[in-house]
């Protein structure tokens, strides 16, 4: 494992109060001849534990910082260090482990596999983690229940709404008992009440401890989130904090 150097104990304090840091973050896109620069030297550091929204124009760089985090992209410049780890000196396979084990991905498209029952949706991260088939099952039944999806097992994608479809790919990501869960517009494709169940899940996760970056659109579902940053031309522009009951 790669772990950055620390010299002191209050580096090593900083590395447990930091469950993702990134420093100096460049994103530039080549398209032929011409560079686009969608990040341009972010600097930001998550809690574990804390719930943060990220907003911004479309354009900003929100996905591409949260596909930076989720190791499903490489920087042209600069750190991303998950839980003390600098993800960029990580190898192919050491790379698929940290975002198999310790990150959990949901996309505003939910993307669950349409001819699988709900319950064997959230059973195919569980397949390579040594599990019996009888422990996929069980834990798949219990996550459905955590989302408030329990009689809902046996049912397909398209005999579930919006909103249960997108609880089901929540617990998919919760499969292997991630640290971190990354949504990009989780919301983005329901209509405000299932919008509203989907944060209400995704609130419980974050009291049981559960670290929650999601970028949104929508600032009327920011109210459980700890920290908003707000992101523009490829960088943070501003950052609020807020209390959370
Ligand atoms: N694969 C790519 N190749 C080239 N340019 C890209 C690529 N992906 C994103 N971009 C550009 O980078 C910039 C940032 O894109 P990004 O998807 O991160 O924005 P965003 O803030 O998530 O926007 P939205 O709110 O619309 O989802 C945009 O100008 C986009 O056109
Ligand atoms: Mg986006």
């Amino acid at each position: 494992m790669h772990t950055i150097q620390s010299q002191s104990v209050e580096d090593k304090h900083e590395l447990s109060e930091w469950i993702i840091v990134a420093i100096d973050l460049w994103k530039i896109y080549r398209l032929g001849k011409i560079e686009y620069p969608a990040l341009r030297g972010v600097n930001m550091r998550i809690r574990r534990g804390e719930f943060v929204a990220i907003v911004g124009p479309s354009g900003s760089g929100k996905s591409t910082l949260l596909n930076l985090f989720g190791a499903l992209d490489r920087p042209t410049r600069g750190k991303v260090i998950i839980d003390g780890v600098e993800i960029s000196a990580l190898k192919g396979d050491e790379l698929a482990k940290l975002r198999n084990k310790k990150l959990g991905f949901v996309f505003q498209t939910f993307n669950l596999i349409p001819y699988m029952s709900a319950l064997d949706n959230v059973e195919v991260p569980m397949i390579a983690s040594g599990l019996s088939p009888k422990e996929r099952r069980t834990r798949a039944e219990e996550l459905l229940a955590l989302v408030g999806l329990k009689g809902f097992e046996r049912n397909r994608p398209n005999e579930l709404s919006g909103g249960q479809q997108q609880r089901v790919a929540i617990a998919r990501a919760l499969a292997n008992d991630p640290q971190i869960i990354l949504a990009d517009e989780p919301t983005g494709n329901l209509d405000s009440k299932s919008a509203d169940e989907v944060i209400e899940v995704l609130h419980n996760l974050n009291n049981r401890g559960v670290t929650i970056i999601m970028v949104t659109h929508n600032l009327n579902l920011i109210k459980y989130c700890h920290r908003v940053l707000w992101m523009k031309d490829g960088l943070v522009e501003k950052e609020v904090e807020q209390n959370v009951k």
